[in-house]
């Protein structure tokens, strides 16, 4: 695991935007594993900068976002569809047909899954973005007995519809969503996992030097080959 440990979000963001942006100018067909909240926010705008300066082309690239809510229309202002477009997507020469994501509204939701699963390992991503949740999830993989494999329905814990609920001011937050597995999350070629705030140094204490354990799914990563790990002072505080 690289670890790096940084001033600021903006500073993260410009590290692992370039890190994006180099790949994709390697492999302009790159498959992108990618993540919604507030950590890969700086990073997304440094990617779609460098796409408005004609620098870098994501004509080809291929992205699988995580994580989606269940039952929130797509059209939500809250939906990860409508936050990558937001974020990211509606800021570059993306192809609307290559981005993909869990669908939040499938009636069978273990065709879904499936769906997800094949198209991913099909895929291959080559470069998994990542968050960290302040107990430790990455996607909606929640703290639990076991590490899931695919993509499947989780009922989301407390901490985390405290974390998010804040960007819910009209209708109340959906507490099912459906997730990438960390099996799957794992089968990324690389993963870049970002962090930042006092709030995910416990965290990212568990991650790092506890013991491998589904009771903080992120610490999964100790067994993959290639992390880079990009966090500010306070997350870094207990490290
Ligand atoms: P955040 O969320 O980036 O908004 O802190 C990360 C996560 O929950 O995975």
């Amino acid at each position: 695991m690289k670890i790096t440990v940084m001033e600021n979000a903006a500073q993260i963001g410009e590290a692992v935007g370039k890190l994006f942006v180099d790949a994709i100018q390697k492999k302009p067909n790159i498959v992108l594993g990618l993540a919604t909240g507030a950590s890969p926010v700086p990073t997304y705008q440094y990617i779609y900068g460098e796409c408005q300066k004609g620098n870098v082309s994501l004509k080809e690239v291929c992205t699988y976002n995580l994580d989606e809510y269940v039952d929130l229309p797509k059209s939500d202002k809250n939906s990860y569809y409508t936050f990558m477009h937001k974020e990211l997507f509606d800021h570059t020469d993306i192809a609307e047909e290559n981005v993909h994501f869990l669908d939040g509204n499938a009636t069978d939701v273990e065709a879904e899954c499936k769906r997800y699963d094949e198209a991913l390992s099909k895929a291959g991503v080559d470069i998994q973005l990542l968050g960290i949740g302040r107990n430790g999830h990455i996607g909606f993989n929640e703290p639990s007995s076991y590490f899931t494999k695919g993509a499947f329905k989780v009922k989301l814990t407390e901490s985390t519809i405290e974390a998010n609920s804040k960007y819910f001011d009209e209708n109340p937050m959906p507490h099912y969503a459906l997730t990438m597995g960390v099996g799957s999350i794992m089968q990324a070629k690389k993963i870049v996992l970002i962090a930042t705030g006092s709030a995910k140094a416990d965290a990212m204490k568990a991650m790092i030097d506890g013991q491998v354990t589904p009771s903080c799914p992120a610490s999964i990563l100790q067994f993959h080959q290639d992390v880079e790990v990009y966090m500010d002072k306070d997350a870094a505080k207990l490290l």
